[in-house]
């Protein structure tokens, strides 16, 4: 168990590309970071440096107190499960698991009771002296883990390790792992771009755009207080509705629709109204109306989706919003609905740089 420093990480790729531009970050021991943003946002490039399978361009990563820079990957006591499992085909679930330990020269019942040990909690003991082509997806991806377990390592560094998994394993699996870093103890990053992976998972989250951390802190406080617009639409799912807005020195404009409660913005400058789905009721006297499309039974909840009446998007069209309601709550298509929102419960965002102003 290890805390974990960034100072000013930067990395360049040979060709030039810059994948990082300046990340700080503290992770405390036993701590489970995650990484979440969109696909090319540098996530795997960033917890790679932390592995030592890519060099740091320039700045500091620390693993304890010590500089692991220039420490090679063996050396660091850090263990990686990766979303393709890599796991050695020609050798059984047991070879893979204590392939690492030998070249270590542990000895041999060590090695076993380690084995046995991590087999157990992760319930793969019956497949010991399978090869992995014998698993299925989720029992490699155990393996996979259990090799990382086995090591007992510092570090935990798991990039998008349920990905190839099918949904309801995946959930499962989350559950899993996060009772297994929980009973661990275990310093741990998680790398993936699926908000709901992140925001269930994560002690803390880092929601990472375009090579820099746009916001870190506990989940909650990221959906409750997100300081962009960025990390608003993309932290929550359903996505927040986004409605183009300007202001006129009292209400919030669109079209023909006007909404009062909203004060000290500027005028004149292009604004982005973020209203969660889950803000929207239905009321008579509403602000809003929306014309119906589509309703999405979840089973618990429905999800309304529709266009806002009398607002016109980039595109020109009426804006599309979603609203979460109860399994009662079934409108038909081109149904009329008023809804009201409480303002103080709604963001505004400036469009151009994103920033949030209220
Ligand atoms: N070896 C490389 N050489 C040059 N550029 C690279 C290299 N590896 C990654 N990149 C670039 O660095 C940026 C970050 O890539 P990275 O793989 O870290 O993204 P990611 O957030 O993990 O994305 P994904 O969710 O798709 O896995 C991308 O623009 C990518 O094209
Ligand atoms: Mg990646």
């Amino acid at each position: 168990m290890a805390q974990v420093e960034l100072k000013q990480v930067r990395k360049t790729y040979p060709n030039g590309a810059e994948a990082i531009f300046g990340v700080d970050m503290h992770i405390d021991s036993g701590e489970l970071i995650v990484f979440v943003g969109p696909s090319g946002c540098g996530k795997s490039t960033l917890l790679r440096m932390v592995a030592g399978l890519e060099s740091v361009t320039s700045g500091e990563i620390l693993i304890g107190d010590k500089v692991i820079n220039n420490v090679s990957p063996s050396e660091r006591d850090v263990a990686m499960v990766f979303q393709n499992y890599a796991l050695y085909p020609h050798m059984s679930v047991r070879g893979n698991m204590s392939y690492g330990l030998k070249n270590r020269k542990m000895p041999a019942d060590e090695i076993e009771r380690r084995i046995t040990d991590a087999a157990r909690m992760l319930k793969i003991d019956q497949f010991l002296d399978r090869q992995p082509n014998q698993l299925s997806g989720g029992q490699r991806q155990r393996v996979a883990m259990g090799r990382a377990i086995v090591r007992n390592p510092q570090v935990f560094l798991f990039d998008e390790p349920l990905s190839n998994l099918d949904a309801k394993l995946r959930v499962q699996m989350r559950i899993e792992i996060k009772k297994l870093q929980r009973r661990m103890n275990v310093t741990s990053i998680y790398v993936t771009h699926d908000q709901t992976e992140a925001m269930t998972l994560a002690d803390r989250l880092a929601v990472i755009n375009e090579g820099r951390v746009e916001q870190m802190g506990v989940p909650m406080e990221l959906y409750a207080n997100p300081r962009t617009l960025f990390v608003a639409s993309f932290i929550g799912a359903p996505q927040i509705n986004l409605i183009p807005v300007r202001f006129d020195g009292t209400s919030l404009t669109n079209g023909t629709l006007k909404l009062a409660g909203f004060s000290d913005l500027p005028t004149g400058v292009d604004l982005m109204l973020g209203i969660r789905p889950d803000v929207l009721s239905i009321a008579p006297e509403g602000q809003l109306e929306l014309n119906v499309d589509l309703v999405e039974q979840h089973g618990g909840e429905n999800l309304i989706y529709g266009a806002l009446l009398g607002t016109k998007n980039a595109a020109g069209d009426a804006q599309e919003i979603c609203l979460k309601g109860p399994q009662s709550l079934l409108p038909a298509t081109d149904d009329k609905l008023r809804l009201a929102f409480d303002p103080a419960a709604a963001f505004v965002f400036r469009t151009d740089t994103g920033e949030r102003l209220k």
